[in-house]
Parts: structure tokens; sequence; C-alpha cells
């Protein structure tokens, strides 16, 4: 049976332990990376621009001894010179996996209905699964631990949040969020994170004022304020998030010692000022660079020790 990556819970908690476990492992010897991708090929469908994700998976999947397509929106034409459905089930007979970064999460959903090799999501209007791995593989290297940290997230309830909280909560880290007024996380998601969290001696907490949420952080977190399809709301945008900046004012009210991560790419001057992105507390490379770990990790859990062949059709007839 196929296993697709679409959301932070497809995982079990013990398997996403164990992922980032991997992923640690799998930096600590990148020289001698398994050739478990050798054969297999993987394609990546994307209808949004990507530098991070595009490039992170092309490198895992090279690296891991597997080859790589690239199928950008005029490529493809995903729902409009052909049907999701058929794309999906017509690539899994070429390729042996498919990552995806498109807009609404149900195109997600439906293209992993129908394909029959496993897909991951890299990144949906909804959620940001492959970014949270390294969120938290990254807290874990700066802290040697998850368990019982504090992180403030300043800005937007959006994807990168959403999957962030989703696995914060189910490793035993402490959430704190600041949104704006009609910006806060998706109440669903937020319901089943806070379950989850609870579940796992941490909490998550929802509130107006930066201020108050960056008191006691271990980690403050950032990120765009205008997401990618977002451009028409810009203005309006610019309005509602004025006063959540994440600068040198801000990070002095956390904890001495506290980091900052970001998801990249930033909008400096906005979200996050200069000095704040350049300064010691900033992880935001290392963090980037954790993205070709993790994913590295998810596609030997996924694709790498999976007998599933690209070939179904030939599967079908014999
Ligand atoms: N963080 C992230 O997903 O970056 P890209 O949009 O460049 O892939
Ligand atoms: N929230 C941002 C993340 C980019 C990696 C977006 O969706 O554009």
């Amino acid at each position: 049976m196929k296993r697709d990556f679409l959301t932070i819970p497809d995982l079990k908690v013990e398997e996403l332990r164990k992922l980032l476990q991997r992923a640690a492992a799998l930096k600590a010897g990148r020289a001698s990376t398994p050739q478990i991708l050798q054969g297999k090929t993987v394609a990546l469908v994307f209808q949004k621009p990507s530098m991070r994700t595009r490039v992170a998976f092309e490198v895992a999947v090279l690296e891991l001894g597997g080859a790589v397509i690239y199928l950008g929106q005029e490529d493809i034409q995903l729902g409009r010179r052909e049907a999701v459905k058929d794309v999906a089930r017509v690539l899994s007979r070429y390729v042996h996996g498919i990552v995806l970064r498109t807009f609404g999460h149900a195109n997600a959903e439906e293209f992993a209905k129908h394909a029959t090799v496993p897909v991951i999501n890299g990144l949906s209007d909804l959620v940001h699964p492959c970014q949270a791995l390294a969120d938290v593989m990254t807290m874990q290297e700066a802290f040697g631990r998850l368990q019982g940290l504090k992180a403030a997230y300043i800005g937007d309830g959006n994807n990168v949040l959403h999957s962030l909280i989703e696995a914060c909560a189910r490793l035993g880290v402490s959430v704190a969020v600041a949104a704006p007024k009609g910006y806060a996380p998706n109440a669903a998601i937020w319901k089943a994170a806070k379950w989850e969290a609870s579940r796992h001696g941490a909490s998550l907490e929802l509130a107006a004022d930066p201020k108050q949420v960056v008191r006691g952080a271990d980690v403050i977190y950032t990120d765009v304020w205008v997401s990618m399809g977002q451009e028409p709301e810009r203005a309006k945008r610019l309005r509602a998030f004025k006063g959540y900046q994440l600068n040198a004012a801000l990070l002095k009210l956390a904890k001495p010692g506290c980091k900052v991560l970001h998801c990249l790419p930033a909008h400096r001057g906005e979200e996050i000022t200069d000095d704040v992105m350049e300064g010691p507390p900033s992880l935001v490379v290392d963090q980037a660079e954790n993205r070709l770990h993790a994913h590295k990790a998810l596609l030997e859990f996924l694709i790498g020790s999976s007998q599933q062949s690209a070939h179904s059709s030939q599967q079908k007839h014999t």
C-alpha cells in the first residue's frame, strides 16, 4: 500500500520521530548517502515558484541515486490542459514518486487519491509539511531536545504555521501565536493540534499581541505576510500586519539565547528586519539546509524502501 505525505498527521508520531533521527543521521553521513533510489525516478509537479523545495528535493533524489524530472506550471498546466486525476494516473505509470506544489489543498488530495505512487505535498495553500520537518529538525539541533521547548510565531496564520503547530504539538513543543484579527490559523487544524499538544505535554496559545507571545520563547518564527497567490491582497495585508514585525526590540523580550527561524523567502523590512535575519540568533540558513536532509529521510521512508513499481499496468496484466 503506497503512503502519501500531504500533511504532518499522515505520519504517526513514532514515524515522525524516527524520520527526524534519520534526517540527522543522513546529514552527518552525507558523504556516504545510501543509493536507495537507484533506478527510480521522482517527478516534481510545481504550480508555484520554488527555490528551496525544488532544489532540496532535486539534490536529495540525485544524492540517493535516483533521477528527477521537474514539471513547472507551463509544462503540465494541471487542471487546465488536463484533469488532475489524469495527470496523477499517467505520471504514476512513469515515475516512482511525485512531489506536488499546488494551490488548493483539495488538488493535492485529489492528486494523491488517483496516483498509484507516493505523493508528497511540497506546499499547498493550507499546509507546508516538508517545511515543518526541517523546522523541528533545526530546533532539535539547536537545543538538543524538543520536548518542553517554547516557540512563538508572529504573523499570518498560514500554511507554514499550520504544519508547524501540527509537528510541534506531536513533539512536545509549545507554540504561542500572535496574529492580527482575521488572520488566525485554520480553526479545525488549531483544534486538532491543541488536542495533540495536550497529549504530548505541550500547549498552543493564540494572542493578538506579539510582545505577549515572545516572553519566555526559545524560538521565534515568522513568515511572509503575503503568501504565493495572495498578491492581490497585498495592500490590505500590509496594513493588517503592521506591528507584527520581528525586529530587535521584540527579540529583546524573548529568553536569552532565543533563536530565530523563517522558512524563507523573507521580505526584509516587512515581517522581519535585516538585522534580525543577519544576527547571531538567526538559524534561517541551517533551517533551509535541513530541508535537504529531511527530504532525503522522507524519500527513503516513502519510496526507497517500497517495492512499489511505477509500472502498475504491467503488474495488473501479469
Ligand atoms: N521555504 C520554501 O518552501 O521555499 P521555496 O518556496 O523556495 O521552496
Ligand atoms: N507562506 C508562504 C511560504 C513560502 C515557502 C507561501 O505560501 O508563499
